[in-house]
């Protein structure tokens, strides 16, 4: 799970966080983008859900004073079952997430539920290095196909202005998969 924050920081900065926004990042983990967002959406509400409670007490421990605040809530859930109502975010993300979904349409149904009209979703993932060493993670990332796989289930599911975005972050190139909700 230790990483740098480089990956984290792009993805926040797509989504052009606002202090008003409310945002949800499902498979928070250790809840780095959490804190990141929380300093920016600092009028509104910031979100993390994970299936895990070792994730959820870290990211909360971590996150400390922003949950004493109100402004900051993890919980433990699924991307499959999101625990909220329709509407409730102007913005939603996950990083290096969507490779553990049960099943990326069902999630990607449930994100478009939970964001409010012409919300934003940032989806980051790693792609493929076929040369990478065996303890370099690239060497489990996403293919092309994989990508294109993704972005044509975000247009199935009704998100709109789907597009791609790429960086290289220290050896890893990222992903980054954007959709509005319609
Ligand atoms: C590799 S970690 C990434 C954590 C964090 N986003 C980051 O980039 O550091 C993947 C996270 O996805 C979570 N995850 C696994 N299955 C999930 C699901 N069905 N719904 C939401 N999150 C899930 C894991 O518990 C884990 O915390």
């Amino acid at each position: 799970m230790a990483k740098g924050a480089d990956d984290d920081r792009w993805l926040v900065d797509l989504l052009e966080v606002q202090p008003d926004d409310r945002v949800l990042e499902v498979g928070s983990g250790p809840g780095v983008a959490i804190e990141l967002i929380a300093a920016r959406a600092t009028r509104g509400l910031v979100v993390g859900v994970d299936p895990s409670d070792v994730m959820v007490r870290q990211a909360t421990k971590r996150n400390r004073q922003a949950v004493q605040d109100g402004r900051v809530q993890l919980r433990q859930g699924s991307v499959s079952e999101l625990p909220f109502a329709d509407s409730s975010f102007t913005k939603a993300l996950a990083l290096h997430s969507i490779y553990f979904w049960p099943s990326v349409e069902t999630g990607l149904r449930e994100l478009c539920r939970v964001l409010s009209p012409d919300g934003r979703l940032a989806i980051g993932v790693r792609m493929y290095q076929p040369k990478a060493g065996g303890l370099n993670p690239s060497r489990y990332g996403l293919t092309d196909d994989q990508v294109q796989d993704i972005t044509s289930a975000l247009e199935h599911v009704g998100f709109r202005d789907v597009e791609t975005q790429h960086r290289t972050l220290r050896r890893e190139t990222i992903t980054a998969i954007l959709g509005r909700h319609p």
